[in-house]
């Protein structure tokens, strides 16, 4: 008996199994490919020259930071539009505590125009403002460190 004859694979079956194979490659190529998250790494990192305003912000716990933003008229300005958004509302746009949200807090939002507020150092209001106090919420993740100065140096004006 002859032995049995190895079957003839035609040409077309021949292309669908590269096609097949082709695809499953891409496949896998994709499945292993580097992914990343929005915020992961790796980054550029920031030109040789670039000032780390909005960097990440070190704060040495306990100690109180000094005021490194002069309270130039540009300052202030800043300083007055950003209390109005996001302090206004519960101290009241004079900062006499007294905001539509101030109002019906859990517990009365301060006055700034008293003593005790006046005699906190710029760096004083500056943690907390950045921590939150009390029942206060923090700005840390709201405010740039620069932002909160010139609120600092604004409320400064509260007399
Ligand atoms: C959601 C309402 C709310 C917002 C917004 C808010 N505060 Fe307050 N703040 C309070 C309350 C309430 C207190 C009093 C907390 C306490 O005595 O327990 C307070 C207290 C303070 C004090 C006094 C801290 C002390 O030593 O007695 C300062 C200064 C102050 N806030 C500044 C600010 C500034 C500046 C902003 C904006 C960046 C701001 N607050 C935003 C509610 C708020």
């Amino acid at each position: 008996m002859r032995p049995a004859q190895s079957p003839r694979w035609s040409p077309l079956l021949w292309l669908s199994l590269l096609a097949l194979g082709w695809g499953l490659a891409g496949c896998y190529d994709m499945h292993d490919q580097p992914s990343f998250k929005p915020q992961e790494g790796p980054r550029l990192s920031s030109p040789g020259e670039a000032v780390p305003v909005q960097g990440t912000e070190i704060l040495a716990p306990g100690k109180v930071p000094i005021n490194p933003v002069a309270a130039t008229e540009d300052s202030l300005a800043a300083g007055k539009s950003l209390f109005e958004i996001n302090c206004a509302m519960c101290h009241g746009r004079e900062g006499r505590g007294d905001g539509p949200v101030g109002k019906k807090w859990i517990v009365p939002c301060a006055n700034l125009h008293q003593e005790r507020i006046h005699r906190l150092s710029d760096g004083d209001l500056f943690n907390r403002i950045t921590a939150g106090y009390g029942t206060m919420p923090g700005f840390a993740k709201r405010l740039a460190p620069e932002e909160r100065w010139h609120i600092v140096n604004y409320a400064r004006q509260f007399k």
